[in-house]
């Protein structure tokens, strides 16, 4: 058994990988939430001994660059920047983050460019690729991900189509001797991180939760809305056509959702009569949802806003501090633990 911050635990060896790869103690991820992801959670979490991204979001480089010297001032932690490269300033602010140097990026949005990588990994940093089918995975290994963030459609924000539960078998147990690769997308438990953990992963990723937690600067309706959800409530976006590809956008159900509909129906019929091209309507797209994501969680409006969240919602129903968020997570996995010993029979040796 190994000693940790939180008292005795028999995860403690399945979490060494993915903690000596980000330099922290649990292999537990604060997703990066744009919007959500700013200096003060990620700190918190960062402080907690867990890992943390901050979200690049639709930031200008200044801006983005600013956040992570007070990041630094809140926590000698390590900490990942998360860049969306389909964000407008995506180009700029990876020059920004290499420029000084900064130890792990997480691609984001849509697949990195090899060279992009490159420079990442040039510029002396761990790059981290989300995969939400085995052939990105595939690719981003090939391009030279340090590590892969295998996302089920079950996350909050914007998915995929697979679940985590097919992606487990395509991409972790295919990859994940290979490369360290983290879960992301349903876990709102320690259980379940103890499940994951014994499957191969080097650790988990979470976003839904570390919504609802004292630390996280999201409106107070944002918070209420995630406590009265259900899972279901948590409903994927369509795409009504394949003359405009949309990604998918897991949220829950409001008015901003029925808008998304009738903005794709609009920008259909704009890109068949040309008055729009298919591109400026996929931008038009993306920054409805930064509007709207910003709407929701900075100004409260739940109704017109996006209230992006994962379908784990129905497992948060409770405000805590990020502390104790991670405290419960190592327990509750250090317990599953126990009970397959005593299930078995066996007592585990790592
Ligand atoms: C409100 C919200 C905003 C998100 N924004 C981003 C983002 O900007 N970049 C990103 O890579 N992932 C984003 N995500 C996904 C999370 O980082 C994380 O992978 C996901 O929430 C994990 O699944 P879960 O919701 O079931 O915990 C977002 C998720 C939520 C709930």
């Amino acid at each position: 058994m190994s000693e940790n911050r939180y008292g005795m635990t028999k995860v403690g060896d399945l979490m060494k990988r993915g903690a000596e790869f980000l330099s922290c103690e649990y292999p537990i991820i604060c997703g990066a939430m744009t919007w959500v992801s700013e200096p003060r959670l990620v700190s918190s979490v960062c402080n907690s001994g867990a890992f943390a991204c901050l979200a690049g979001g639709n930031m200008p480089p200044d801006l983005l660059e600013s956040q992570i010297n007070e990041t630094q001032s809140l926590t000698n932690g390590p900490f990942a920047v998360n860049l969306i490269t389909i964000a407008p300033a995506y180009k700029k602010q990876l020059d920004m983050v290499c420029s000084r140097k900064h130890p792990i990026i997480i691609f984001a949005g849509s697949f990195p460019r090899q060279n992009e990588i490159d420079k990442a990994k040039k510029a002396g940093a761990k790059v981290l690729c989300f995969a939400s089918t085995r052939s990105i995975a595939d690719r981003m290994i090939r391009y030279g991900a340090d590590g892969i963030i295998l996302e089920g459609s079950e996350a909050g924000g914007h998915i995929g189509h697979v679940s985590a539960m097919v992606l487990l078998q395509q991409i972790l147990f295919k990859f994940g001797d290979k490369l360290p690769v983290f879960v992301a997308g349903g876990i709102g438990t320690g259980r379940m991180m103890a499940h994951v953990l014994l499957m191969g992963a080097a650790g988990v990723q979470l976003g839904t939760r570390f919504v609802m937690t004292h630390e996280c600067i999201a409106h107070p309706n944002f918070k209420l809305m995630f406590k009265n959800a259900q899972a279901r409530d948590a409903v994927s976006t369509p795409q009504y056509d394949s003359s405009l590809p949309v990604v998918a956008v897991r949220a829950l159900r409001n008015d901003a959702q029925k808008e998304f509909g009738q903005l794709q129906l609009r920008l259909l019929k704009e890109i068949s009569s040309g008055k729009t091209t298919r591109e400026n309507a996929q931008e038009e797209v993306e920054k409805f949802w930064i509007g709207a994501l910003k709407k929701a969680v900075i100004d409260g409006d739940i109704k017109k806003g996006s209230v992006m969240a994962g379908q784990s919602v129905g497992l948060a129903d409770e405000i805590k501090s990020v502390k104790e968020l991670i405290a419960e997570l190592v327990a509750d996995a250090s317990s599953e633990m126990e009970r397959l010993a005593s299930i078995l029979g066996y007592s585990f040796s790592f």
